[in-house]
């Protein structure tokens, strides 16, 4: 691969991209070949209000350096009209990074439905509807390439954050199946949980924190995955910072009750040490990972006399 990736004649669109991570990810491209369509809302980071603003500065921060750019200032919930913009401006799509966010921090105790349902629209709706639009595009032209942005808050929760977290770790499932179903038309597909200092991060973090987690230092890991040259597709990684790390699932022996005396609760718990071992772990990739180890099983004898569980309201008598 090229030691200094281009992107020339390719059509990048760029979700979310008037500030932030998205606004460095717009300007690389700019500065690297590429047509950028910068799409922004131009909202409050709690997803209220809209201004053009956002999207023609970076627009023309891109023309200023000599690139080419258009914008489009349609909510993400609206990726038809995004991905009609890069065809109506540039006549092809190779690239959509799926970026724009918006956050609603609140205990879940107090959570009322508008937080939840706003942050599903964005994250979940806009992801979906981007792809959507973009994907009649890839496949007709066998390419394409997609980055979805997850978060750690997904990955691992966080505190007030059920509603964020549930839409981010949407991200990864979305991403995994698209990866699979976009393969053989070498449409490829990842996701990435950054961490950078942008408004979303400055009232959290300290400022010495933040200078250390320049947007920029994000741009390296997804410029990589969406060149042509990548063959990466339906990975996890950590960014941030400087340091970029590979994610995967990882599932533990496990428990087998099949060849026991009984499928009693009571069996699973003297059990429960294997459940728990993941000194022989598996990194599955795969729904037939699990269906290998059901037919493992299906070979064990049969258990002869299995002894009823019976329930006294919710709780299993064991
Ligand atoms: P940011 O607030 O600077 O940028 C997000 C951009 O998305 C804003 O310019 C906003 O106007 C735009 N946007 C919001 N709703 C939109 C909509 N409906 N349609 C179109 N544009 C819309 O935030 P940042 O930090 O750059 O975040 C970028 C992405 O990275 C987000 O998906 C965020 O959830 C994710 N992320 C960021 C982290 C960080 O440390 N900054 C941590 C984990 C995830």
């Amino acid at each position: 691969m090229s030691e200094s990736l281009r992107y020339d004649g390719q059509t990048v669109v760029v979700t979310g991209a008037g500030g932030g991570l998205g606004r460095a990810y717009a300007l690389f491209f700019g500065s690297r070949g590429a047509n950028v369509v910068v799409n922004d809302l131009g909202g409050s980071f709690k997803g209220e209000g809209g201004d053009s603003k956002a999207a023609d500065v970076v627009v023309n921060e891109i023309k200023k350096a000599g690139g080419n750019a258009v914008a489009n200032y349609n909510s993400v919930e609206d990726g038809d009209k995004i991905i009609q913009t890069a065809i109506d401006a540039f006549g092809r799509v190779d690239v959509l990074i799926n970026n724009a966010g918006i956050l609603r921090d609140i205990s879940f105790k107090n959570m009322k439905d508008q937080d939840w349902d706003l942050i599903m629209k964005v994250h979940v709706v806009g992801a979906y509807k981007c792809a959507r639009a973009a994907w009649p595009h890839f496949r007709k032209q066998k390419y394409g390439r997609v980055i979805n942005t997850a978060s750690a808050a997904g990955l691992f929760g966080a505190f007030g954050q059920t509603n964020y977290s549930a839409a981010k770790l949407a991200q990864v499932g979305f991403t995994e199946t698209l990866a699979k179903e976009g393969a053989k038309y070498n449409i490829l597909c990842n996701v990435i949980a950054p961490i950078a200092a942008s408004r979303m991060t400055e009232t959290v973090l300290p400022k010495e924190v933040l200078d250390n987690l320049k947007p920029d230092w994000v741009v390296p890991l997804v410029a990589y995955l969406v060149h042509k040259d990548n063959q990466e597709n339906g990975s996890i990684f950590e960014v941030g910072g400087g340091h970029i790390a590979k994610l995967r699932w990882e599932r533990s022996k496990g428990a087998l009750l099949k060849a026991d005396a009984s499928f009693t609760p009571a069996a699973l718990i003297e059990k429960w040490a294997d459940v728990e071992n993941f000194s022989e772990a598996q990194y599955p990739t795969g729904p037939n990972d699990f269906m290998a180890l059901l037919e493992e099983a299906q070979k064990l004898p049969a258990n002869p006399t299995p002894a009823p569980v019976s329930f006294k309201g919710r709780v299993a008598v064991v």
